[in-house]
């Protein structure tokens, strides 16, 4: 539906950009719709008084489902993982699975190796045949399927091992129309949010090839959350549930001000995400309550394929979310280049979407993002162990971790300080540096640990306590 004489001049000329560079028309159409928004100054505040919070779900931990009603579920279950993104958090440019994450004997792992791991080592304890495929973008694509080398059984009954999410053009923030960048023109292009995960799967045909295997629920998560791992019983909660859609959350603690959450929107009761940007100025300090809003949401998700199916069929792929505007910089690793708007959207937002959503209390284990590197941090170290099953498994409690940004901030710089090793963190309560240092191997910290001053060399077996070494 083009519509060249009502559309801006900044839309036109981005649709024409997409169109020449092969992007799904669904996903033009989606982007078409969300540039609407952004030029309305759309905000897509979600009012606390609109809302009731939501605290009525069933715990994980309290569900009693038969071994064998787990086990049918499982069966017929697939796993996705979000591989699209390109952790520009942490200066990164291609997938942050491909960051090595634990050393064993055997080597160093990836967090692409351990996902992997985790599958097969649920395929042997259940007997599931549990396809597990990812969302791939045109950045993380190559690396990724190249790491996959190794594992040709990750592929199941004929199916793909990936699919490819879409493309869209960075805009000018000054007059909306699409960025050019000579010096590297694949900088114009971004990744559209994992909301793509909707045109995507529609332009893929996965959605019905999984059905037409056999399979019949989805697990999504993000492939930078190792805590995501294949789960029966909540297959099992999941199948006899008939929803159409469940969302995994947390429980909030006194550590956690995070913001994405599922509220219940009180004109109809369906359960819709709200993110720290639609959230009014005034009612942060009721979403941040967890006596208010004991949850939060962890990007875990489950679908029934026939539901996924049928919604993608209804709307050619273009759902109903709500923009999320990310600013930016042309080149992430220069500031001073030109500032772009970065078209998003959230695949959690879909559960506004799907009628008779529900979602699921589950432990802090399967949450484990790495968005910045002193997340990292914590996973390389000691704080946890790598289970038989690939699943991460706490020895103590996380510490607090604050690397200096000037020097630890982007991957290199951390990379490059701690390559003789990552310091024992598990008596640490936690673990702050400032300034620029270097780490010896075998470097203890404990308690409220600290560094400072310019920097230098942490000696070969330090210990790290209050006053530094
Ligand atoms: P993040 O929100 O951490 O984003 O993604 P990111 O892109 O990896 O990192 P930054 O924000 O650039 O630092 C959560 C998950 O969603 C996937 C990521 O790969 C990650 O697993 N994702 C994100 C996609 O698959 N596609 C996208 O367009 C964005």
């Amino acid at each position: 539906m083009s519509s060249a004489t009502t559309d801006p001049a900044g839309l036109e000329q981005a649709r024409t950009k997409m169109t020449e560079a092969g992007v799904a028309p669904a996903a033009v159409e989606t982007f078409a719709r969300f540039y609407h928004l952004l030029q309305a100054g759309e905000t897509g505040l979600i009012r606390e008084d609109d809302v009731d919070p939501l605290v009525d779900i069933p715990r994980h931990a309290d569900l009693d489902i038969s071994d064998e009603d787990a086990a049918a579920a499982l069966g017929r279950t697939a796993m996705l993982k979000l591989n699209g993104g390109l952790g520009t958090s942490m200066g990164m440019d291609k997938a942050k699975s491909l960051l090595p994450v634990r050393e064993t004997a055997d080597g160093v792992l990836t967090f692409l190796d351990v996902i992997v791991a985790q599958v097969r080592a649920a395929r042997q304890a259940t007997g599931a045949r549990l396809p597990l495929l990812f969302m791939n973008s045109f950045r993380t694509r190559e690396d990724t399927l190249a790491a996959l080398e190794p594992y040709p059984d990750i592929a199941v009954d004929g199916l793909p091992v990936d699919f490819l999410q879409n493309r869209e053009p960075k805009l000018r923030a000054d007059d909306l129309t699409p960025v050019t960048w000579e010096k590297d023109p694949s900088l114009e292009w971004c990744p559209p949010g994992h909301g793509d995960l909707y045109p995507a799967l529609h332009a893929s045909g996965v959605v019905v090839a999984l059905l037409e295997a056999g399979f019949r629920h989805l697990c999504v998560s993000n492939s930078d959350n190792l805590g995501a791992t294949p789960d029966a019983t909540i297959a099992g909660w999941f199948a006899a549930s008939g929803a159409p859609y469940a969302a995994e959350l947390c429980r909030k603690t006194p550590a956690d001000v995070k913001g994405g959450q599922l509220v219940v929107r009180k004109a109809d009761g369906r359960i819709v995400q709200r993110e720290t940007a639609q959230t009014h100025p005034d009612d942060v300090a009721a979403s941040l309550d967890a006596s208010r809003h004991p949850f939060f949401h962890t990007n875990n998700l489950w679908f029934d394929l026939e539901a996924l199916a049928a919604e993608l069929e209804r709307t050619g792929g273009v759902l109903e979310l709500p923009l999320i505007r990310n600013d930016k910089t042309v080149d992430p690793a220069d500031p001073s280049s030109p500032a772009v708007i970065q078209i998003e959207s959230a695949m959690g937002a879909a559960v506004a979407v799907f009628e008779g959503a529900t979602a699921i209390e589950v432990e802090r284990s399967r949450f484990l993002p790495v968005k910045t590197t002193n997340d990292l941090l914590v996973l390389r170290s000691d704080v946890y162990d790598l289970t038989p099953e690939s699943r991460l498994e706490a020895t103590a409690a996380a510490p607090l971790v604050d690397l200096d940004k000037d020097h630890f901030k982007l991957i290199d710089g951390f990379t490059r300080r701690f390559a003789a090793g990552v310091p024992s963190l598990r008596e640490a309560e936690s673990f702050t540096v400032r300034g620029d240092w270097t780490f010896g191997a075998d470097v203890r910290a404990h308690g409220k640990a600290v560094l400072e001053g310019e920097g230098g060399t942490v000696p070969d077996g330090a210990a790290i306590g209050p006053d530094g070494y």
